[in-house]
């Protein structure tokens, strides 16, 4: 693959973001942000409604260009550049609702994801190995499966663009626990591989057992950066009112 072998920029963080602002038509809603994710990390982006987490994915994605502060993906500034060219240097993005296609198969949905990367054969291969449950059901429309099977797909297609950097955003939402935690699993494994995660998700305590680093957002601003347990305490004694 691509991205396992060793490369010049492989000291420097994966993702570092500095002073980031961004602002959604006239009003700003990230004030300067500082967040760096280091290759194998997964690092989890944290915070109520509103508090800037699916800003920071836009920025990081390309799709919200910052009125200021920078952007480097693997120690090059690529501050300002389109969605395009960010998905060409391998960020992959999962955004909130999974953005399966729900009247396409599982087989369907690998295929428009293998685009001309990787191989359909070889993508099948490589989902059907890891989640073995779409295997199963490659004929099924991805609409009609579980919540729990369409993060899996949304995962597989993912894996099929061979991404240096994902990022996922509320991935737990409408999931039972039990499949939240196999689906981390996955995550996990990815990390081990040296994808660098970062990880946007409201419910902190379901996103910090998974995470090697956590920051916690409010109002646009970072409020609290640490090992997530210090973050879990900062949470309780704060946010959560606890
Ligand atoms: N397209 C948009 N146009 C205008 N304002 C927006 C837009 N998208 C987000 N916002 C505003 O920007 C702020 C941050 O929103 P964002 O979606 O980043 O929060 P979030 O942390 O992802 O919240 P949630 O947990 O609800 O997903 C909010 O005040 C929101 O209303
Ligand atoms: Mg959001």
């Amino acid at each position: 693959m691509t991205h396992s072998a060793p490369t010049p920029g492989a000291v420097a963080p994966v993702i570092e973001l500095s002073g980031i602002r961004a602002s959604h038509g006239e009003i700003e809603v990230l004030h300067g942000i500082d967040l760096t994710v280091p290759s194998g990390a997964v690092v989890a982006l944290l915070g109520p409604n509103g508090a800037g987490k699916t800003t920071v994915m836009k920025v990081v994605s390309g799709l919200l260009p910052p009125a200021s502060g920078t952007i480097r993906l693997a120690g090059r500034d690529v501050t300002g550049i389109t969605a395009t060219e960010t998905a060409r240097l391998g960020v992959c993005s999962i955004p909130e609702g999974r953005g399966v296609f729900a009247n396409l198969t599982v087989r369907e949905n690998l295929w428009v994801a293998a685009g001309h990367r990787v191989g359909l054969e070889e993508l099948e291969e490589v989902a059907y190995t890891r989640f073995p449950r779409l295997g199963e059901r490659r004929d099924q429309l991805a609409g009609s499966m579980s919540g729990g099977e369409q993060q899996m797909l949304a995962l597989a297609r993912a894996l099929g663009t061979d991404p240096a950097v994902l990022l996922l955003d509320e991935l737990s939402m409408g999931l039972a626990l039990v499949v939240v935690r196999q689906v981390y699993d996955v995550i996990a494994a990815l990390a081990a591989e040296g994808i660098a995660i970062l990880l946007a998700e409201q419910f902190a305590r379901i996103a910090l057992p998974l995470a090697d680093h956590a920051v916690l957002l409010a109002g646009g601003r970072v409020v609290h950066a640490g090992a997530p347990a210090d973050v879990e305490r900062e949470l309780s004694t704060t946010y959560l009112g606890g």
